[in-house]
């Protein structure tokens, strides 16, 4: 089926640039595209021909940027045979885009006699989009074409899926390349990181389901249970606050706490921890991180590699892209529900479906004393006890049991839950009260939360690597 599609698109292309006369003999001379077989120009029209390059179309033809991160960025034009045109024609320009704003437009100009065209910019720093704005002398325009800048052009790093911010925050000591993200996914599969080589983070964070767990509350080394729920690492890259009780602003911070803590991984000391890593990880963190084995220096690989766990696609954001027919009819009815009158949307906030704010609603409330006081304990503010960080509704449907304890098991209980009013005590946030739903719209209202399955991003970051150890090198 497939094949046949990219026949179809193929054939139209070839007589689009038939008729248009621009497959001429004299755009046929560039060795490179008469060496591409009928196959390479059926099945990879999109392929760059340039190391790290990015392809973008007009019509039937081709723009290819490649930019560095000093600045430097050469451009090629090609027509729908990826053949690259002399580009006397071309005037266009470039524009950098970050979340600071846009830079002043900087021209292209061809470099000697050959089919490359360079611009230069000030250095590029963070996320960046680059625009070009252009046109061939026949006529195509080239608008406010937009390619990603993400470090690393050949791995696709840091490319969020459908429906997700593009602009990922990055702290300034802590970019993510290639090298550190693989450094920082072996480590989070790599039992060698718990006292007893029994952990990884993945045993907690499961990659099968979506990075959460099923259990009620997490076990560490020697099956210790901890207090809470495991939540999910996916789009943690956006994360303003993090954990249950927002204790973490930063996941390079976050990620000492798992390490040090007696009911997850147990290293009693930075010390031993580096000792037990170093024969295996310390040449390759001084090489990938720039510093030393350490704690630090291990969080922010990390911290790199959860950057690029990405979770959108889902139906829910195919159906807001315009594809009617993504979600069916009951998950419709229950959208309504969930942005109207029950008032869900107030905190479960696209696009990540979290306002990241606390708020009690009772869940696991027993007010005998021992309960988790949740927010409390970071601000000490009375009204904060109970409360919780709202969590991403993204891949819910994945992640069960729910709350911040486990305590419920299903979806279905969890709107039943909110149906009730959730759990009275004297915290209760104003938002939360009886809903007087009926049983066929909580059914709706469930619908709609199992269309927020995320797909895996493009990159695979999700499975484990290869050779995932299984603590068989202690
Ligand atoms: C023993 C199980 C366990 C292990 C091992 C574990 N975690 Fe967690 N993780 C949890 C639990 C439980 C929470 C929530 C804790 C809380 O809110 O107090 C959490 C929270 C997080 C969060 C915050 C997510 C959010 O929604 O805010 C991140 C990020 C994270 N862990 C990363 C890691 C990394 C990296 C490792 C390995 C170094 C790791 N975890 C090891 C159980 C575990
Ligand atoms: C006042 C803000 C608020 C409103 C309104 C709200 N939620 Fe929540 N939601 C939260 C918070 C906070 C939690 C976590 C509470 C805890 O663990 O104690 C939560 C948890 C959940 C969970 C469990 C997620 C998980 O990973 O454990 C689901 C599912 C959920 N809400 C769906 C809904 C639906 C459906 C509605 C509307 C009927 C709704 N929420 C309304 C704040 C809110």
């Amino acid at each position: 089926m497939k094949q046949f599609v990219l026949l179809f698109i193929w054939l139209a292309a070839l007589l689009i640039a038939w008729r248009s006369g621009a497959w001429s003999p004299s755009d046929s001379d560039s060795s490179e595209s008469a060496e591409m077989s009928t196959h390479d120009r059926m099945f990879h029209m999109h392929r760059p021909l340039h190391d790290g390059g990015k392809v973008g179309m007009s019509g039937q033809y081709h723009l290819e940027l490649v930019s560095h991160a000093d600045g430097n960025h050469r451009l090629w034009i090609s027509n729908a045979f990826r053949q690259e045109m002399d580009p006397a024609g071309f005037s266009g320009t470039l524009t950098v885009q970050t979340s600071a704003g846009s830079a002043v437009p900087v021209h292209f100009n061809r470099v000697g006699r050959t089919k490359e065209l360079t611009a230069n910019t000030e250095r590029l720093q963070g996320q960046t989009w680059l625009v070009v704005d252009g046109s061939l002398g026949n006529g195509t325009r080239f608008q406010n074409m937009k390619f990603f800048w993400d470090y690393d052009a050949d791995s696709g790093l840091l490319v969020p899926s459908l429906g997700l911010d593009t602009m990922v925050p990055l702290p300034v000591d802590n970019t993510p390349t290639a090298a550190r993200v693989s450094l920082g996914k072996d480590l989070f599969f790599d039992q060698l990181l718990s006292t007893d080589g029994s952990t990884s983070c993945a045993s907690c964070h499961r990659p099968e389901y979506a990075f959460a767990e099923p259990d009620t509350v997490s076990h560490g080394v020697g099956g210790r249970p901890g207090k809470r729920n495991t939540p999910s690492v996916l789009n943690t890259a956006y994360y303003p606050v993090l954990l249950w009780d927002g204790r973490h602003t930063s996941l390079e911070s976050q990620a000492l706490a798992p390490l040090l803590h007696p009911d997850e991984m147990a290293n009693e000391d930075e010390a031993s921890l580096v000792e037990r890593l170093e024969q295996k990880y310390g040449q390759r963190t001084q090489d990938t991180m720039g510093e030393p084995l350490s704690i630090t220096s291990i969080a922010k690989a990390l911290a790199c590699y959860q950057r690029t766990l990405f979770s959108g696609d889902s139906d829910f954001d195919r159906f807001e892209a315009g594809q009617r027919e993504a979600i069916g009819e009951a998950a419709r009815r229950g959208r309504t529900l969930f942005f109207g009158s029950t008032g869900c949307g107030n905190c479960h906030v696209p696009p990540l479906f979290t306002d990241f704010e606390f708020h009690n609603l009772g869940a696991g409330w027993r007010g005998t004393g021992d309960d988790d006081l949740g927010r409390f304990v970071v601000t000490g503010e009375q009204h904060d006890i109970g409360a919780f960080r709202t969590p991403s509704l993204r891949d819910v449907a994945r992640t069960a049991p729910y709350m911040h304890d486990g305590s419920i098991g299903t979806l279905r209980e969890v709107v039943e839950f909110y149906n009730r009013g959730g759990k009275a005590n004297e915290n209760r946030d104003g938002l939360i009260a009886s809903l007087g739903l009926s049983s066929a719209e909580i059914d709706d209202l469930v619908a709609f939360l199992k269309t927020l399955n995320g797909r895996e991003n493009a990159s695979s970051q999700w499975s484990a690597p290869a050779e995932a150890n299984g603590g068989s090198d202690l």
